[in-house]
């Protein structure tokens, strides 16, 4: 008797389907990216990411109320300085936005997980994500001094009361230089999130509009890694491993899911995925033109996130996602 195998026998009902699907988005593996800005009722929707506001710390820690109140465990928070300059001084300042938002957020839910973006783009003249030679117009960020920054930018935002230290910079050695600061300074059980394998990616266009952080010249080639190269990308998951990385993160997200199993594969440290500002524009544009069903390729995008292995996924989806999935 022909067909002899009928896999279509295990879809034949939701429930069934139900009983055998491979994986789950839950709210648990949500973490959203929240702007702030200076200012006071401040909520500016970023053109380019609809649904996306720089706000205010007021308004930031309203948001976080919500967020937690919808099961959301984590945010990830940006900050836009009132002024930038070649030190990033707003970066590893004390009363950096970042440090106040981070104050304030765990003083209103201080339950709620307050990840911290640390790096310096958003808070230098140029735009580059660290320290540039004077007068060097080529995007060439010096590394070994950006490390000094980065430390104390770091520890400016543990003294906040930040859980989660997130640089995003790909400087070398930027998980060892900002571990030992930290250790340093009794942070030892601040966890680690490396952006460990972060493209040179078109798809950050928006979030630029959104953090006020383009590069002023050049581009960030010179650090961010080569969308050409996968195995690169064990070669920088292997460092930050030994560095001390507690998370790896791989970003962009979707035309990088291949990038997300192999650093599953090779290692046994939870991965996240980030899904980014570009890939939310690109669904936003087409769901406000009745395009195409938002809930239903927002999910798929999720459900397919976790299937490639991320254990933690970065959106600007997240409080739809988890109205959804709360049904
Ligand atoms: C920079 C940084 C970027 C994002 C987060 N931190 C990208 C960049 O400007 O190079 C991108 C996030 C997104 O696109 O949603 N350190
Ligand atoms: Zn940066």
């Amino acid at each position: 008797m022909f067909p002899t195998h009928r896999p279509r026998r295990l879809r034949t009902s939701e429930t069934l389907r139900r009983m055998v699907a491979e994986t789950v988005v839950t709210t648990n593996d949500l973490i959203y990216p929240l702007f702030a800005v200076p200012g006071e009722g401040v909520a500016n929707e970023v053109k380019s990411m609809p649904g996306v506001y720089q706000l205010s710390i007021d308004k930031i820690v309203e948001e976080a109320k919500q967020v937690y109140d919808l099961g959301i465990p984590a945010i990830i928070l940006f900050g836009i300085p009132a002024e930038k300059d070649t030190d990033a001084t707003g970066a590893w300042h004390d009363c950096g936005i970042v440090q106040k938002a981070t104050e304030a957020v765990k003083k209103a839910v201080p339950d709620l997980v307050v990840a911290v973006d640390t790096c310096l783009c958003e808070y230098t003249s140029h735009g580059h994500c660290g320290y540039l030679e004077t007068g060097d117009l080529s995007g060439r960020v010096l590394n070994d001094p950006t490390l000094e920054l980065l430390k104390k930018t770091a520890i400016a935002q543990a003294n906040a009361g930040a859980d989660i230290i997130a640089p995003s910079g790909m400087m070398d050695g930027f998980v060892k230089s900002i571990r030992e600061a930290l250790d340093a300074a009794k942070f030892q059980d601040i966890p680690i999130l490396s952006y460990a394998a972060k493209y040179a990616s078109a798809y950050y266009g928006p979030f630029r509009d959104a953090a006020e952080s383009t590069p002023q010249f050049g581009d960030r080639r010179t650090y961010q890694m080569d969308p050409a190269n996968g195995r690169e990308a064990i070669k920088e998951i292997v460092l930050d491993i030994a560095e001390g990385a507690d998370m790896l993160m791989v970003k962009p997200a979707l035309a990088y899911m291949d990038i997300i199993w192999r650093v599953k594969e090779a290692s046994n440290l939870p991965v996240a995925a980030y899904n980014v500002s570009g890939e939310y524009s690109m669904v936003k544009a087409a769901a406000l033109n009745g395009w195409i069903d938002e809930q239903r390729v927002v999910m798929e995008t999720m459900t397919s996130f976790k299937r490639s292995g991320a254990d933690l996924i970065l959106t600007y989806h997240a409080k739809d996602v988890a109205r959804w999935l709360k049904g």
